[in-house]
């Protein structure tokens, strides 16, 4: 599978979760928004130091749909 963002599909994003870029990409090709993938892996939960990484990520996600 192709990443439609920058950033390597198995680099962890959240640290706090272990939550990889790659889970997420896989998370909002199934449909869901920052709130779901939030609820499905924990990702801002813990620390929330996450948040920029995770929001631009889904952002650049979302853009480069078509
Ligand atoms: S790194 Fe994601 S909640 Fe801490």
């Amino acid at each position: 599978m192709t990443n439609n963002a920058d950033n390597p599909s198995d680099e962890i994003v959240c640290t706090c979760t272990g939550t990889t870029y790659g889970e997420i990409a896989d998370l909002h090709a199934q449909g869901y928004d920052l709130d779901g993938i939030s609820s499905k892996k924990g990702v801002l939960s813990g620390c929330g130091g996450c948040e920029w990484d995770v929001e631009s990520f889904i952002e650049a996600l979302t853009h480069n749909q078509s």
